[in-house]
């Protein structure tokens, strides 16, 4: 099937299949108020206004987290342009286009949820024509590729492109093909290829000027990033690389089993709300509203401190009040569990023992939460390692990770920059830093507990 052509003559045939699905889901959800149990006691459950007000939350957030652009099309579509690299110049834009095979391959996720059944039986028969940008607009226009919302226009095609947050925090669980799934959110797509993705974008003068270097050289730096990795810091201080010479970039972490942890970031920027809008306003170039004097240092972060990051302020602002449902949506995203059978239970409990005894880990990470309760900071030296990330961030300090779900992203390895390639590397790590005494076989039981988080 050509689903671009079948989209392009029958566009009413697609509106009607949402249509239908969208009148299920209204008749499921009706359904479902009609069996509404008989209120308990003197007031209901359904009566309680907190409980109202937390599944409207919930509901409000999900819709942020998946699908709001904050108006960040302005930039990406705007100013970039890289919808026109999307589409390609057969379809009105610019290059070979992003066909669907390549944007996977660039770790772009599906969402199989938002596809017909008839367009997902033409998938997995392989009768979808995967290297077709037209393809790829099409599934933008279905609203099925993750963390992106292409703004298709009947007469000129792609007009512009927007991101979201699933973008990076979203992964699929692959049910209908690699990379094709139902989403996952809060996991962190460590096969994402940001940079690479960014670098399609035929103008990228708006990066170039904030940075005073040359589009060339925010390509380089851009292609230095590698899967899974983003850099929230280049921005603020224009630093691309560590005196090593390797990338300043950091591993997208995962956006679940925040509940209780104080601060966030590897460095401790601030709470879940802070950082959100932080992000939606300079990274993701949403239009709001960010306060943060601690950007105005014009050492520490000459390019914020420059352009005036700390003092961001949009009319209409798009970001603010999304913010509260936003952060109560996170909050309520739980760690993913391991799959059975994925880590040595028997050697798990021993490692256990050895977490919160003789190896000391439980001194920082605090169970349940796995990091400490209450200011969550310490220096480099405190963990062995070097100070380039935590001399990026305004407390200068590294904070406690949250250690819930780690088996869902070892893609990319541990600690910010990933200079850990497994748990192993991990413990061996502490092993060294700490002079713990650990035999072998006690480190693969930590290697085997911190898999069973
Ligand atoms: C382009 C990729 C990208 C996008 C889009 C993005 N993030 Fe992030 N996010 C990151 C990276 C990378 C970090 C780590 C930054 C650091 O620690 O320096 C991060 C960190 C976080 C953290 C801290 C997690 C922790 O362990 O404390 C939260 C929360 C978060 N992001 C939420 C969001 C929300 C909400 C949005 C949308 C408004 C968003 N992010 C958009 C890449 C992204
Ligand atoms: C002094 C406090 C402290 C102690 C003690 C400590 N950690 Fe950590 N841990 C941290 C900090 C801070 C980080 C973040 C490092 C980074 O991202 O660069 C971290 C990161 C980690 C990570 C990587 C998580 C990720 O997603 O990248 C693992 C795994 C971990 N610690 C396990 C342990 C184990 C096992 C022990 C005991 C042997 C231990 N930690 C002891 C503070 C501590």
């Amino acid at each position: 099937m050509n689903l671009a052509a079948s989209i392009r003559t029958a566009p009413v045939r697609l509106t009607l299949l949402v249509l239908s699905a969208t009148c299920v889901l209204l008749a499921a959800r009706q359904g479902k108020a009609g069996e509404k149990p008989a209120p308990a006691g003197p007031r209901g459950v359904e009566e309680d206004p907190i409980e109202d007000n937390a599944e409207r939350m919930l509901r409000e957030g999900r819709h942020t987290f998946r699908f709001d652009t904050f108006g960040d099309e302005d930039f990406w579509g705007g100013q970039l342009r890289l919808h026109e690299a999307v589409a390609g110049q057969a379809l009105g834009g610019v290059g070979a286009g992003l066909s669907p095979r390549a944007a996977l391959a660039l770790g772009l996720k599906v969402d199989v949820e938002a596809l017909p059944v008839e367009l997902q039986r033409a998938l997995v028969a392989g009768q979808v024509n995967l290297n077709d940008p037209a393809v790829t607009i099409a599934l933008l226009d279905l609203n099925a590729v993750v963390g992106l919302t292409g703004f298709v226009d009947d007469g000129r095609g792609l007009a512009s492109i927007g991101i979201q947050c699933a973008l990076c925090h979203s992964d699929v669980d692959d049910s209908l093909a690699p990379g094709i799934g139902r989403r996952q959110d809060g996991w962190a797509n460590r096969d994402l290829d940001v940079g690479a993705i960014v670098n399609l974008a035929p103008d990228l003068t708006a990066i170039a000027e904030l940075l005073e270097v040359s589009q060339e050289t925010v390509r380089r730096v851009l292609l230095s990033w590698g899967p899974g990795k983003f850099d929230a810091a280049l921005l603020l201080d224009g630093k691309a690389f560590a005196p090593d010479g390797s990338s300043a970039a950091t591993l997208i972490p995962p956006a679940f089993g925040l509940a209780g942890v104080n601060l966030h970031t590897y460095t401790g920027w601030g709470g879940v709300s802070h950082w959100n809008a932080f992000v939606a306003n300079i990274e993701m170039h949403g239009k709001g509203t960010f306060f943060d004097p601690r950007l105005d240092d014009p050492v520490q972060f000459p390019v914020a401190a420059k352009a005036g990051f700390g003092h961001i302020q949009n009319v209409p602002d798009l970001v603010t009040s999304k913010l509260a449902a936003l952060q109560f949506y996170q909050l309520a995203i739980p760690a993913p569990q391991p799959p059975e059978g994925s880590f040595d239970a028997a050697a798990a409990q021993r490692g256990q023992a050895l977490f919160v005894g003789r190896a000391g880990c439980s001194a920082c990470h605090v169970a349940p939460l796995f990091t400490e309760p209450g200011w969550n900071l310490h220096r480099a030296e405190e963990i062995g390692i070097d100070s380039f990330q935590a001399d990026r961030s305004p407390d200068k300090r590294y904070r406690t990770t949250p250690l819930k779900g780690l088996w869902s992203h070892s893609k990319g390895g541990y600690y910010h920059d990933g200079r850990f390639g497994s748990l192993h590397e991990v413990v061996a790590h502490y092993e060294q830093t700490f002079q713990l005494g650990l035999l072998n076989t006690e480190q693969e039981q930590l290697v085997q507990y911190l898999l069973s988080l």
